[in-house]
């Protein structure tokens, strides 16, 4: 079992992999990534990050790569490091130019991954629900575009900390609550599944994806519609959803309690639906 990381092809320990500093996603945050789990030693949902990837690298006008090249250099990557059950951090930027706000005409994109054990909630998480507080919305106008673009989200992060709560659910200064610093946010009212809409201002997370197939398959009613903050305070139960958080019951928010204070129904039936699906 070795952490590793992969540049361009080459696979070395972490400490070694080096980056140009005029490399655009350092200068101007024009890379954008994936973050994939692996649970008993086989990658969960790899096709669909990639049709993500793809669609993120079309997005910003990246020169084209081969899906087929990828898709085999994470299996490589994952192979060799031998880890079960691995978080891959991909990352692809424009490529690396002297530093000017336009494009360069050529560029070779950069590809670099790492891959670790993947760093999992505290259990209690689980079984007792997490809180949260709620912030205001900083970020730039294409959520959807997976980009390395995270200073809002780590601010946003930072605070959480501080406040001691886990996370900070992002808020528009219309009021209408949007998505996690790296989780989308489902909340539950009167037996229904509501969550934001696939538009510009959040990221259509796969594991949003296969929650929503799971309640299609269990006849779970849902809507995709916004909802504001008063919503979410009155909501019966909130949860956070992602590649990391699965499906992370939040029992607070802001201070106030959410539904009974105790992790809910929905949430716990769609986490052990979610595992079944990966087949953990
Ligand atoms: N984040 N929303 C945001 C802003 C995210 O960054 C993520 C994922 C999600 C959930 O997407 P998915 O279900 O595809 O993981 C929603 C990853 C895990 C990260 O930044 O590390």
């Amino acid at each position: 079992m070795q952490e590793l990381a992969y540049v361009n092809g080459k696979i070395m320990p972490i400490d070694e992999a080096k980056v140009p500093i005029e490399d655009r996603g350092y200068n101007f945050g024009d890379a954008v990534y994936e973050y994939i789990a692996s649970y008993q030693g086989k990658l969960f949902c790899l096709e669909e990050h990639l049709d993500r990837l793809e669609r993120s690298m079309a997005a910003l006008s990246f020169p084209k790569m081969s899906r087929d090249e990828i898709r085999q250099a994470i299996r490589e990557l994952f192979e060799r490091s031998g880890i079960e059950r691995a978080g891959i951090y991909l990352q692809i930027s424009r490529g690396v130019a002297p530093r000017d706000h336009a494009y360069p005409e050529t560029s070779q994109p950069q590809f670099m991954m790492t891959v670790r054990p993947v760093h999992e909630k505290p259990p209690e998480f689980r079984h007792e629900g997490a809180t949260a507080i709620t912030v205001t919305d900083l970020r730039w106008g294409r959520c959807d575009v997976k980009t390395v673009q995270l200073l809002a989200n780590a601010m946003a992060k930072q605070q959480a900390v501080q406040a001691g709560v886990f996370d900070a659910i992002f808020v528009s200064d219309a009021g209408v609550v949007r998505e996690a610093t790296s989780s989308n946010v489902m909340i539950v009212k009167n037996g229904q599944l509501v969550t934001h809409p696939l538009t510009e201002q959040i990221l259509p997370g796969i594991t949003r994806q296969v929650i929503l197939e799971i309640c299609n398959e269990r006849k779970l009613p849902v809507e995709e519609r916004y909802f504001d903050l008063d919503t979410l305070y009155a909501a019966d139960e909130v949860f956070l959803t992602g590649t990391v958080t699965e499906v992370l019951p939040i029992i607070s928010i802001d201070g106030r309690t959410i539904g009974d204070g105790t992790v809910g129904p929905i949430a716990q039936e769609l986490y052990q639906a979610l595992l079944e699906k990966i087949g953990a």
